[in-house]
C-alpha cells in the first residue's frame, strides 16, 4: 500500500540553507514520510549505496530524477489578492490610487456574489498552484461569504496559505466600502470559521514525540491600507490580531501621493510607518506590501518591530510606484519576501517576481550611478542582488516573513515537504538545453525562461497538488 510507505527522491536537489547560500546537492537522497515530513536528506550518495537503492529502501517507493530534473522547495508569494486575479494583465494605465478606483474597487465589489466568487477563486488557486506558489499570503475581499469560500478552495486544492477578509471602512466608494462595527464582526467571524473548521494539532499536548502538522490555511488580520481603515478600526483591528495571536497584513509606502495621503489624514503622526506603529501593528508577525519610498527611520523602526516588507517588483514597475530598494532592507536587518502582488502585479508566478526583483536591483544600481550623491548616502558598493540572494528571497525568505522558517523554505529534515519537481528539458517546453550546460547554469535558465510547463510535479505537506506530469511518472 503505497499511502503507508516513504518516498525517496534520487537526485540533483537545491535549496537554500541561508541568504546567498545556495546548496546544490548532485546526487542526493530526499525521503518524505507518508505524514509529509522530510525525514532525511542524504548529500552525495556513492556509487555502491545508488545500486543498492531498492535494497536499503525496500520499505520506500524510490523516484529517480533525470539529468534535466531537480527538486527545489515550493514557491511562497507573500503578497496577492485573489479577486483581482480576474483582471490580472489588464488596467495598468493608472498610478495606484487612480487605479484602486478606476479598476480594483468595482471588480472587487463584485465578490459579494458567492456563486461569481467561488468560479474566480478556483481558477486563482489552481494557477497558482501550477505556477509552484505552494504558499501564499492572500488578501481577498470585504465579504464575509465570499472569503470563507476562498479558505474552502485553498484547503481543496492543498495550497498552504494566510487568507485576510478585507477591512476599509473609509475613503472608498458607497458601495464598496464597511461601517467598522460590521467590519470588525465579520472579521471575528471569518477567524472563528477558519480556526474552528481545521483545528490547529501542531499545538496540542501529545505523548507522541513525532512531529505534528501544521494547519493549511491560517487566518491573517488585513487592513487594507492606512488610508482605508479609520483610527478605531485599526485600533480594533489590532487588539483582535492580539487576542488570537494572529498574524497581520497591509500595505506601505507604496506609491509618493498615497504617502502625502496618509501624512494629511494622520497628521499626528511622523511618517506612514508610525501610523501603522502607533496602533501597534507592527509586530514580528506582520507583513507589509512594498515599502519603496521609506526613510532610513522607516526603516529601523520596522527592524526593530521584526516587520517585513513584501517585495512586489512587478507591480511596483506596472503601477509606476517605484522602484524598491531590497538591498538597503537586507542591510538594515528587515526581512524580506516577495509578492507577485496580482493584479497590481499582473503576472501569477514567483518566477518572474525572481526576474523582476533582479530587474528592480539592477535599476537601483542604475540610478545610484547616475546620482553619485544618493550613491554615497546609502551604499559606496553597490552590489546588485545575486541569483542565490533571489532565489532564497522567493522560498526560505518568504518563509521567514511569514514565520513559517520551521515549518517549510528548505528541505531541512523535520520540515514539511513543499516542493517543486522541475524539469529543464520537458518536451516542448520554455528552455533548451546545451552541450556545455551545467547544473548551474540549467538552474539558472530555469529562473529566468522557466514556466508552468517545467513544473512536473507540485508538493504541499507531500500530497501532490499540482504539475504538468498527468502520471506519478516524472
Ligand atoms: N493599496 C491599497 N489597496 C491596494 C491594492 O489592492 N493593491 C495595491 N498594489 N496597493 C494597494
Ligand atoms: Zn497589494
Amino acid at each position: 500500500n503505497n499511502e503507508t510507505l516513504a518516498t525517496v527522491y534520487h537526485g540533483i536537489i537545491i535549496h537554500s540553507l541561508d541568504i546567498g547560500n545556495l546548496e546544490f546537492i548532485r546526487n542526493g537522497l530526499l525521503a518524505v514520510h507518508p505524514d509529509g515530513h522530510i525525514a532525511f536528506l542524504e548529500r552525495d550518495v556513492g556509487q555502491l549505496v545508488k545500486e543498492h537503492l531498492f535494497i536499503i529502501f525496500s520499505y520506500s517507493q524510490v523516484v529517480t530524477l533525470s539529468k534535466h530534473q531537480f527538486l527545489i522547495p515550493g514557491f511562497i508569494d507573500t503578497h496577492a489578492h485573489a479577486p483581482q486575479y480576474v483582471y490580472a494583465g489588464t488596467g495598468l494605465d493608472l498610478p495606484l490610487l487612480n487605479w484602486l478606483s478606476t479598476y480594483t474597487f468595482p471588480r472587487e465589489s463584485a465578490f459579494s456574489s458567492p456563486t461569481y466568487a467561488l468560479d474566480v477563486y478556483k481558477r486563482v488557486i489552481s494557477r497558482f498552484l501550477r505556477n509552484g506558489t505552494t504558499t501564499c499570503a492572500w488578501f481577498a475581499t470585504i465579504h464575509l461569504e465570499a472569503t470563507k469560500l476562498l479558505v474552502d478552495v485553498i484547503r481543496a486544492n492543498g495550497q498552504r496559505a494566510f487568507v485576510g477578509k478585507v477591512n476599509m471602512d473609509t475613503c472608498g466608494p458607497d458601495y464598496y466600502v464597511e461601517k467598522i462595527d460590521d467590519s470588525v464582526k465579520s472579521t471575528r467571524d471569518f477567524i472563528q470559521y477558519v480556526l474552528d473548521s481545521e483545528p490547529d494539532t501542531s499545538k496540542s499536548s501529545n505523548s507522541s514525540n513525532t512531529a505534528k502538522p501544521t494547519r493549511l490555511v491560517t487566518p491573517i488580520i488585513t487592513p487594507r491600507f492606512a488610508v482605508s481603515c479609520t483610527a478605531p478600526l485599526l485600533d480594533s483591528l489590532s487588539t483582535l490580531a492580539s487576542e488570537h495571536d494572529l498574524p497581520i497584513q497591509s500595505h506601505l509606502s507604496e506609491n509618493p501621493s498615497e504617502c502625502e495621503l496618509v501624512q494629511s489624514l494622520f497628521p499626528h503622526c511622523r511618517d506612514y510607518t508610525s501610523v501603522y506603529d502607533h496602533y501597534k501593528l507592527l509586530t514580528p508577525r506582520t507583513i507589509m506590501a512594498h515599502g519603496i519610498h521609506l526613510s532610513s527611520e522607516e526603516i529601523a523602526i520596522l527592524r526593530d518591530r521584526g516587520t517585513g516588507i513584501s517585495h512586489c517588483p512587478n507591480s511596483n514597475f506596472a503601477l509606476q510606484s517605484g522602484v524598491c530598494d531590497v538591498r538597503r532592507l537586507l542591510n538594515a536587518g528587515v526581512k524580506v519576501g516577495l509578492g507577485t502582488d496580482v493584479a497590481g502585479g499582473y503576472a501569477p508566478s514567483i518566477l518572474d517576481a525572481v526576474r523582476q526583483a533582479m530587474t528592480a536591483s539592477k535599476a537601483c544600481k542604475i540610478q545610484y550611478l547616475a546620482r553619485a550623491e544618493e550613491r554615497v548616502e546609502r551604499d559606496p558598493d553597490y552590489n546588485v542582488l545575486t541569483i542565490p540572494e533571489v532565489f532564497y528571497l522567493a522560498t526560505m525568505g518568504g518563509a521567514k516573513l511569514l514565520n513559517l522558517e520551521d515549518v517549510v523554505g528548505n528541505f531541512v529534515p523535520g520540515k514539511e515537504f513543499d516542493a517543486l519537481l522541475v524539469d529543464v528539458g520537458v518536451a516542448d517546453g520554455p528552455i533548451d538545453v546545451f552541450d556545455h550546460d551545467t547544473t548551474e547554469s540549467l538552474f539558472e535558465k530555469f529562473l529566468y525562461l522557466g514556466d508552468e510547463r517545467s513544473l512536473r510535479a507540485v508538493w504541499v505537506k507531500g500530497r501532490r497538488v499540482a504539475g504538468s506530469s498527468n502520471s506519478d511518472e516524472f
